[in-house]
């Protein structure tokens, strides 16, 4: 099992597409473990994105996430990293294939709905990042052996 940091960015607060884009992650089977409405602050957002501090987008992409409220998320699944990254399509909005979140929501290269950990070495820092420690839970669910095929003693 995988947990994956996603945050629904300031637009798709905004634009009231919170319930709809967890819809998406819920339908799929992946369980929702962590949820925070937030206010990311300057320091964060700079921790969150360091990899791209030196990138020229890099200082409108801090102005954006800190703008307004975001949506946190911590989403577990098996391969919920590389799935989810999946199903929020390319970066660009102008470019991510219909069918996936960014592509069926949004047009904008910079607004771009959402995000997803890149690696799960990435999502276990970015949940220590946003997450304090027992804020994400571990309920077991009921529906679980009918999301994954259990008969061989793991989930598949
Ligand atoms: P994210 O980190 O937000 O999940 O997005 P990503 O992995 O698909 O894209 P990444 O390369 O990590 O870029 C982070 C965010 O920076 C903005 N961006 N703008 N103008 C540009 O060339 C450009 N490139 C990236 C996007 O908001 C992207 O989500
Ligand atoms: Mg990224």
């Amino acid at each position: 099992m995988e947990t994956t940091l996603i945050i629904l960015k300031p637009d798709a607060v905004q634009r009231g597409l919170m319930g709809r884009i967890i819809g998406r992650f819920e339908d799929k089977g992946l369980q929702i473990v962590g949820c925070k409405l937030m206010q990311i602050s300057q320091e964060l957002a700079a921790k969150h994105y360091e990899a791209h501090k030196t990138k020229g987008f890099y200082p409108g992409l801090v102005k954006f996430m800190t703008s307004s409220p975001v949506l946190v998320l911590a989403v577990r699944g098996v391969g919920a990293v590389a799935m989810s990254r999946k199903m929020m399509g390319a970066t660009f909005g102008s470019k991510a294939e219909p069918g996936t979140i960014r592509g069926d929501f949004g047009v904008s290269n910079s607004f771009n709905l959402i995000h997803g950990s890149d690696s799960p070495e990435a999502a276990e820092r970015e949940i220590g990042l946003f997450f304090k420690a027992g804020e994400v839970l571990s309920p077991s669910r009921a529906i679980e052996g009918w999301i994954y095929d259990m008969s061989g003693g793991a989930p598949e």
